[in-house]
């Protein structure tokens, strides 16, 4: 069980945490997420201390990337997911090349220097040529580009790398085997995810991974040992959100069995981003979009507690019903040009600003890739 913090033993662990990076134990880390809704004067003060930390490593500003969400078929079958192969209430679409390489010049007339292509998970020789084919054709445009398309063979990786691909991101989900276990059906390998993070790393890649807390049956401790695994993976990124459960889905059930209340799922959302902001350091960390579908502001109280990148949805509104991974999806009737709007003006309420056309990549892995001799 995490403990409940006194004021000073608090501010004890934030001031060991941002003096140096990944000197807290995993019980201390369970308890500072643990931190419940409602204990406001210490909700704000770690988040404050994970803030503070992300301006020192990763500077004001907002790293934004245009997301393509670029097909919504799925070989998977997650149990928590809404575009899994067995829910057959879902109408599937895939964008073509054209549509994929005129977001990407949408993305760099908006000003945001990079770009995520999203999608359900394909593996096939087809699929890995169609992404290579795009990937070459939005080259000379220069944008950082990010891929999220799931576990794929180390040379469908390493072709995606050598077509233009800089960044993936492959959320583990749960560092335990056993919750993964819970989570998924029997097909599904935790190793396999894990040798994939592998794999990408020696790709060359920026490797992103993460997590999804308030999970059924998830503790404080099993999140503390994932942003422990961030750790050992030396992770260049993160994005982590709330779990929300989705209807046509079967975990749906379990969750509401579990309970947790939309203010509790935000409150372990925030924390996470501010214990591994405090943990990690120079990351790049989003605020994902799970914490907007919880409250109106929740990706700027994701920024609040210390994430430092945004990914606002530049595909075309017609396909966004498609992409419905959880309830209540913001933003689905947003075409670019206003989402954009809307994120500079609620991002002005927090005293930030987007960062325009700069790539913004991790600085962890700049650091770790040409790291700067000792003084
Ligand atoms: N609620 C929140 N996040 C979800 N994801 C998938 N389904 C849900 C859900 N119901 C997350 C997973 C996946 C990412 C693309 O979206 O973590 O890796
Ligand atoms: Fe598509 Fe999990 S359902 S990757």
């Amino acid at each position: 069980m995490a403990r409940r913090l006194t004021p000073s033993d608090l501010q004890t662990l934030l001031d060991r945490a941002a003096a140096a990076p990944r000197v807290l134990a995993a019980d201390d880390l369970a308890d500072l997420l643990a931190i419940p809704a409602g204990d406001d004067e210490a909700l704000r003060t770690l988040h404050a201390a994970a803030r503070a930390v992300k301006l020192r490593c990763c500077g004001r500003g907002i790293a934004m990337r245009g997301l393509v969400e670029a097909g919504n078929a799925c070989a998977k079958d997650c149990y928590y997911c809404g575009i899994r192969r067995s829910n057959a209430a879902l109408a599937r679409y895939a964008l073509d090349a054209e549509e994929i390489v005129r977001l990407a010049h949408v993305a760099a007339d908006l000003g945001y220097a990079s770009l995520v292509i999203q999608s359900g998970e394909t593996e096939s020789p087809a699929h890995t040529a169609f992404i290579e084919d795009v990937l070459r054709r939005i080259a000379p445009l220069d944008l950082g580009v990010t891929l999220s398309l799931g576990e794929q063979t180390e040379e469908t990786y390493r072709r995606w790398r050598a077509a233009g691909a800089t960044r993936y991101l492959l959320r583990i989900e749960t560092s335990s085997p056993a919750l993964y276990a819970k989570l998924h059906p029997p097909t599904h390998s935790w190793e396999r995810r894990v040798e994939c993070l592998r794999a990408l790393r020696r790709c060359g890649y920026q490797v992103g991974t993460g997590v999804m807390c308030a999970l059924p049956g998830q503790t404080p401790l099993d999140l503390a040992r994932d942003i422990r695994f961030f750790a050992d993976i030396d992770a260049d990124m993160l994005g982590m959100g709330p779990y929300i459960p989705h209807p046509d889905t079967p975990l749906a059930a379990e969750a509401a069995a579990a309970g947790w209340s939309a203010p509790a799922a935000l409150t372990l959302g925030l924390n996470l981003v501010a214990v591994a902001r405090l943990h990690l350091h120079d990351v790049n960390i989003a605020a994902a979009t799970a914490l907007q579908a919880l409250a109106p502001d929740g990706r700027e109280r994701g920024i609040l507690a210390g994430a430092n990148v945004l990914m606002p949805n530049i595909t075309d509104v017609r396909y966004r019903r498609g992409y419905q991974l959880y309830a209540n999806k913001p933003c689905l009737d947003e075409n670019a040009s206003l989402c954009r709007g809307c994120l500079e003006a609620r991002l002005a309420t927090i005293g930030e600003s987007p960062s325009y056309g700069t790539r913004s990549d991790s600085p962890h892995f700049h650091a770790r890739t040409a790291p700067h001799p000792p003084a």
